[in-house]
């Protein structure tokens, strides 16, 4: 069938479905780094091809805004390409794809720097190269910055390069409830327009999903409230199994009480960790970072902060949540604190009360990120036809079982990119969408009356806050920097039971426009989703290996477990386990340590 590639955005008219219903060659959903990364390169690629970039917030309020610390691409005279890859490997604890990696690392000093031509303002050095600072795990410094606020800046450089093409059409404020997938090929979605209740379906020769993590499986983390893993329970409802899920990182230093991240940055420019003594542990304990200290990688700090808690050298106040340690930016001054760290000045003062120029900013280990995601390959394609995934979103196994620091913007430039360029190129050999368009809108009628069901829907007695909570509890206690079986066996049979008792909810609010609750009974159902995988894939791996640390299993066995996960939706019953190959290449696996 031929394909002419014509800009279809005032295709819209009121279709079968009952709905309006757009025609696009790629639909992308989520309008953060990867998603805007996605949509430059499918128009670089054909600039008369059609754009349908779907959010569930304006981009401009993705949660990359939040980024702090940088990005990170070998940019110095005493770095190289290779020290970048065998870091990340390791870093890894060699459960990374080293194919992937080494694309990677090729591909992301190109990559800032045209973003930097796109308008991101990277912090300078006096004789004008770009400044680098260290980053935890990394032999040296390869982290591009702009002081203390990269996410906002790369997500500007992105959107403001976004605009200036108008076959990108917007759809902000669209939560998408469901993939089209007709005989294994997706060919859309449907949407819930939040401002005005509708539903539409967006049809698309290719999908590409960069909705970022599910950090809201737990009740303490950096993440904002959107990351409710959207893309990934789209996907795996549709049959696409999630990779390596058991490995979610916590970050070493968010503020207790709130989570708000205080940048890895603190330690890359001379911060300190302490304990309740005032020793700083990481340089007087066997922790397994040797002199890299501070700049470690993050699941060995994180559980190295554990265990001081353990041992009863953590830091405590009346009336603050938990113990923490403490990160010492006292010795830097107020020149390069305000210099260099301007935002964790202003949060440690507005959200801990504390001044870092003359006292220590109380820190402890909090959830940040999610190294698994939607199995894709390194063209950013899943195993259904036409829906790709990129980002947080996705598993492409470069973060294997640890991600480095300031590695995850770079892949979201990487494979965004990579996905775009694939996803297009696949449209225009006819995708997957037009053969099946009267099975897909059948299905976005079938998925309006089930979202109309759900609008104030009186089933039983259960409440999102409830259910929320519960969730949140049981996915620490047995998915916390320290694992054990037990726990882990107890956390897959509630989340088993709040799949259940999600059934039951009890809304209150059937109104159509903005109604916060559908959406956020939404997510809470994409949330239990993802977080079964989690549990399920956590229980399976009887080892230790990157940031599952299980105590029943203190070691890595790479005789039983080098090796990916994988968990697929069954239509009834548990989620089924898997595994797959690593891919393995230059660097051989070996004993961890720094
Ligand atoms: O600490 C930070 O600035 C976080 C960076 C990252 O997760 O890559």
């Amino acid at each position: 069938m031929g394909y002419s590639f014509e800009a279809c955005r005032d295709a819209v008219r009121a279709g079968d479905a009952g709905m309006d219903v757009q025609r696009h060659d790629i639909v992308i959903v989520g309008g953060g780094c990867a998603g805007l990364r996605a949509a430059i390169a499918v128009l670089h690629q054909n600039p008369a091809a059609s754009v349908a970039l779907v959010s569930k917030v304006y981009p401009m309020r993705s949660h990359t805004v939040s980024a702090e610390g940088g990005a990170a691409a070998v940019a110095r005279d005493d770095d190289s390409i290779e020290m970048h890859g065998y870091d990340t490997v390791k870093g890894s604890d060699f459960l990374g794809d080293q194919d992937v990696i080494q694309y990677f690392v090729e591909q992301a000093p190109a990559e800032l720097a045209q973003l930097e031509r796109w308008g991101c303002p990277f912090s300078r050095n006096e004789d004008g190269s770009v400044a680098t600072r260290a980053f935890g795990g990394m032999t040296t410094k390869r982290t591009w910055y702009a002081t203390d606020k990269i996410g906002f800046h790369m997500l500007h450089a992105l959107f403001q390069t976004s605009m200036q093409y108008e076959n990108i059409v917007r759809l902000d404020e669209h939560f998408v409830t469901k993939l089209l997938v007709d005989g294994g090929r997706c060919g859309g979605v449907v949407a819930l327009d939040l401002r005005s209740g509708e539903m539409k379906a967006v049809l698309g020769r290719a999908v590409i999903l960069c909705t970022g993590g599910a950090g809201k499986i737990w009740p303490f983390t950096t993440n904002g409230n959107i990351k409710t893993g959207d893309g990934m329970a789209l996907a795996y409802r549709e049959g696409a199994p999630l990779k390596d899920m058991e490995f979610v990182q916590y970050h070493p230093t968010g503020l207790p009480g709130t989570g708000i991240l205080i940048t890895e940055a603190t330690r890359g420019e001379g911060g300190y960790l302490l304990n309740t003594e005032g020793e700083r542990f990481l340089l007087t304990r066997d922790y397994g970072v040797g002199a890299k200290a501070e700049l470690g990688p993050r699941d060995m700090i994180s559980r190295a902060i554990m265990l001081e808690v353990r041992a009863g050298r953590g830091i405590s106040v009346p009336g603050k949540i938990g113990e923490y340690a403490h990160l010492d930016l006292r010795h830097l001054g107020e020149e390069i604190i305000d210099g260099r760290l301007p935002f964790v000045r202003e949060l440690a003062r507005s959200y801990a009360g504390v001044d870092p120029v003359r006292e220590p900013i109380p820190v402890r280990p909090v959830l940040h990120y999610m190294m698994g995601g939607v199995d894709v390959d390194i063209e950013g394609r899943t195993c259904i036809e036409g829906l790709y995934a990129a980002g947080e979103t996705a598993c492409v196994s470069l973060n294997g079982a640890n991600r480095l620091g300031s590695n995850s913007l770079t892949e979201c430039l990487v494979f965004g990119a990579r996905a775009g360029v694939h996803a297009v190129g696949f449209a225009r050999e006819g995708g997957a969408g037009d053969a099946a368009e009267p099975q897909l809108l059948e299905q976005c009628s079938a998925e309006a009356a089930r979202i109309e069901a759900l609008r104030g829907s009186k089933r039983g007695d259960e409440t999102l806050a409830g259910l929320r909570e519960a969730l949140n509890l049981t996915m620490e206690e047995g998915t916390g920097v320290y694992r054990e079986q037990s726990a882990m066996a107890r956390t897959v049979s509630a989340v088993a039971e709040l799949r259940k008792r999600y059934q039951n909810l009890h809304l209150l609010d059937s109104s159509r426009v903005f109604n916060t609750e559908l959406t956020e009974a939404l997510e809470l159902g994409n949330l239990i989703e993802v977080a079964e995988t989690v549990a399920v894939a956590a229980k399976a791996r009887k080892e230790s290996r990157g940031a599952h640390a299980c105590e029943d299993f203190p070691t890595r066995d790479d005789q039983n477990f080098l090796h990916h996960s994988l968990v697929h939706r069954t239509p009834e019953g548990p989620p089924r386990f898997d595994t797959k190959a690593v891919t393995l290449g230059t660097w051989e696996p070996e004993e961890r340590k720094y």
